[in-house]
């Protein structure tokens, strides 16, 4: 027989604040409509974007309602089915939504879900969309490929060390920009690290003697002079601004965007599964403390991506794998 689901825990805010205005509260859950599933959320990644959203300091959300939801990006497990189609009941899925994916149950269209390969942790498939479908996005308008050397900032970052990965793996050369603890991490990725900064241009000449023909400013420093003084064609150079409207649109919930993004997160799925990218988890939290995973994100450092668990093994704070690094220094 199956189970209903009446209610469960969301994560959502009445007014735009810090983390502090986000709260914890148990919602009756809608029944699911003609082509809707009901996931029980495992993992959901956060992102600045939520976090400037919530603050206000993005206003293109400033007509939305409140109570807003929390989250972009979830994986989970199907618990209310469509029995006719692909999405039956115990079906592992990531997936997406508009907002509302910091929650235990989610409702949303098959539309906007994914099966979630084997091989892909939930931990990594919870924090896959938007800072995956967003790297895609800006390799694509970057016209990426063999033959490239491209330059791409905060390289060791979530958008950045997908970027990174997915753009090697197309044939491209890439050079990634980070602070000194992350050279090891991205020469392990085949990935040349420079530092960013003072003298930035001088060091990627010499890391890219035949010249530079990409380039995507994801952390908004070294950005359009750069690439200028680099030779970068504008048509192949994305700025950080380029980056937040892309996030934007990959966050719309009319039909053609969740199609696109959809598209975009099952090409990103089989990418995982075929490891042409790890998605590095340097900190997953319980869902219930939320709000420190927004204070390691914001902290600017943080490597790969940060990941709400909605059933953690344990409710002490995760030792984040920044703190073991410099711990050891
Ligand atoms: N324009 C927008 O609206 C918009 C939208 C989304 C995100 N962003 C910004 O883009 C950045 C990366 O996004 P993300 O989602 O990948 O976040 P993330 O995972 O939090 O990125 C953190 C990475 O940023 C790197 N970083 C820190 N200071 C830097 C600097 N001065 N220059 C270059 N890289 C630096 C860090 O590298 P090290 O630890 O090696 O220093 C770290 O690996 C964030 O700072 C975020 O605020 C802007």
């Amino acid at each position: 027989m199956t189970k209903t689901y009446h209610e469960t825990t969301v994560v959502e805010y009445d007014r735009t604040g810090d983390v502090d205005v986000l709260e914890r509260r148990v919602r009756p859950l809608r029944p699911p409509g003609p082509g809707q599933v009901v996931v029980e959320v495992i993992s959901t990644g956060i992102s600045h974007i939520d976090g400037f959203i919530r603050t206000g300091r993005e206003t293109a959300w400033a007509d939305e309602a409140f109570p807003r939801g929390s989250g972009s990006d979830f994986a989970g497990i199907v618990v209310v089915g469509d029995p006719e189609g692909l999405f039956r009941r115990g079906t592992e899925v990531i997936g997406h939504v508009r907002s509302g994916a910091h929650a235990r149950h989610v409702v949303v269209s098959t539309a906007a879900i994914v099966v979630k390969p084997p091989h892909v942790s939930w931990e990594v498939a919870g924090g896959l969309y938007l800072a995956g479908a967003t790297a895609l996005d800006m390799l694509d308008e970057v016209r990426v490929g063999a033959g490239d050397t491209i330059v791409i900032s905060a390289a060791a970052g979530a958008v950045g060390s997908i970027e990174a990965q997915v753009a090697k793996h197309r044939g491209a050369g890439v050079i990634g920009t980070c602070g000194d603890r992350n050279f090891d991490y991205l020469r392990q990725l085949g990935i040349k690290p420079v530092r960013y900064g003072d003298g930035i241009e001088e060091r990627i000449r010499e890391l890219a003697p035949g010249g530079v023909s990409a380039m995507i400013d994801n952390f908004g420093q070294d950005g359009k002079d750069l690439a200028d003084r680099l030779g970068v064609p504008p048509a192949r150079y994305r700025s950080s601004e380029d980056r937040r409207d892309t996030e934007l649109r990959l966050l719309q919930d009319d039909p053609e965007s969740v199609a696109h993004g959809t598209a975009q997160l099952q090409q990103l799925a089989e990418l995982a599964e075929a490891r042409a990218f790890t998605l590095l988890i340097s900190g997953f939290y319980p869902l219930d403390e939320i709000a420190y995973a927004y204070d390691d994100l914001q902290n600017l450092h943080s490597r790969g991506k940060i990941v709400l668990g909605t059933h953690p093994v344990t409710t002490y704070r995760t030792l984040k794998a920044r703190d073991v690094h410099e711990a050891q220094a």
